[in-house]
């Protein structure tokens, strides 16, 4: 069992866990995942691994309530355990000094990209920020972006704080300005990174980003996971989650994300039903 050490409500409907998994802190790299399972009888899904503490023992994940899953994840406490926390899985982000990257979050993309961020940053990278979120409301670590960002960007789509609009329209203007963009990371959700990729794909800058198809085994066995790159099948669990997003087949992923959309609201609504609940 994996003990929640600490609990937090980052923004309506997102939550910080740090959880007691010391095999999981001792090797986890920044652009890697765990799989969850709630209970035995609860499904896997997989959250990015968001932080580590090695001494500790400890790793943050950062999630959004969607489903049946992330909110029964999310009724539980500080105190509370997890029966399977299975990590840390995917190859690491591919950190070297490029020069100047552009660090492109959406909603709880944050997340994941501050230890990338951070790590490109050690290895003496420029790095400019820009976080994006649909209101003031949902945003969350800008100050965590900020420190490991040489330049920080915050946009919201209804303009409630810092500037209107989407990320995309900044990432384009660093693009078109005088100083080079050597590398662009961007992650949220698919359309985000899929408009981001669009953005930088004129100017020919290598622009990765970490794809969340279905997964279910999260080993490379089941097939769930896969995507197109280039033209060849990959397993987003054993190949990725980092791919070219330029060589992403954007729509293929975006049809097979919402394949089980029936099942999942389904499923959904009979544990409301079972709690006596309505979210
Ligand atoms: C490598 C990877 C890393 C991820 N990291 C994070 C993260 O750090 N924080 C976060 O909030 N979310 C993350 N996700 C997405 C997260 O796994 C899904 O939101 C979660 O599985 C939804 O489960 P649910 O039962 O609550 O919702 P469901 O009712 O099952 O689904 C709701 C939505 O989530 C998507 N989804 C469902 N099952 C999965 C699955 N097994 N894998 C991926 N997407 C799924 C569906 O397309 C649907 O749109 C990640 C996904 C992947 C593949
Ligand atoms: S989740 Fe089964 S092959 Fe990737």
């Amino acid at each position: 069992m994996y003990q929640i050490l600490e609990r937090q409500n980052l923004a309506p409907n997102i939550y910080l866990f740090k959880i007691v998994a010391p095999k999981v802190a001792n090797k986890a790299q920044a652009g890697q995942f765990v799989v969850v399972r709630v209970d035995e009888r609860g499904e896997r899904i997989p959250l990015t691994i968001a932080d580590w503490d090695r001494e500790e023992g400890s790793i943050t994940i950062v999630f959004m309530v969607v489903g049946t899953t992330t909110y029964r994840l999310a009724q539980l406490k500080a105190g509370d355990s997890i029966t399977n926390f299975i990590g840390p899985l995917g190859l690491p982000t591919h950190v070297e000094k490029f020069g100047t990257v552009v660090c492109v979050a959406g909603g709880v993309g944050v997340a994941p990209i501050v230890p990338i961020a951070r790590a490109l940053k050690r290895v003496g990278n420029k790095i400019i920020s820009v976080l994006g979120a649909r209101s003031k409301d949902l945003l969350f670590w800008e100050d965590e972006l900020g420190r490991v960002s040489d330049q920080l960007i915050v946009t919201t789509d209804d303009g409630s704080y810092g500037r209107k609009g989407l990320v995309t329209e900044p990432l384009k203007e660093l693009l078109e300005d005088k100083e080079r963009i050597d590398r662009v990371v961007a992650i949220g959700p698919s359309i985000m990174m899929k408009f981001c990729a669009k953005t930088t794909e004129p100017f020919g800058v290598k622009t990765v980003v970490s794809l969340n198809p279905i997964m279910v085994d999260a080993t490379g066995m089941c097939g769930c996971c896969r995507v197109s790159v280039n033209g060849v099948t990959r397993f987003v669990c054993v190949d990725g989650p980092d791919f070219d997003g330029h060589q992403v087949d954007w729509d293929l992923l975006l049809a097979r994300q919402s394949i089980y959309l029936d099942e999942e609201r389904l499923s959904f609504e009979r544990w409301q039903h079972q709690q006596g609940t309505h979210f």
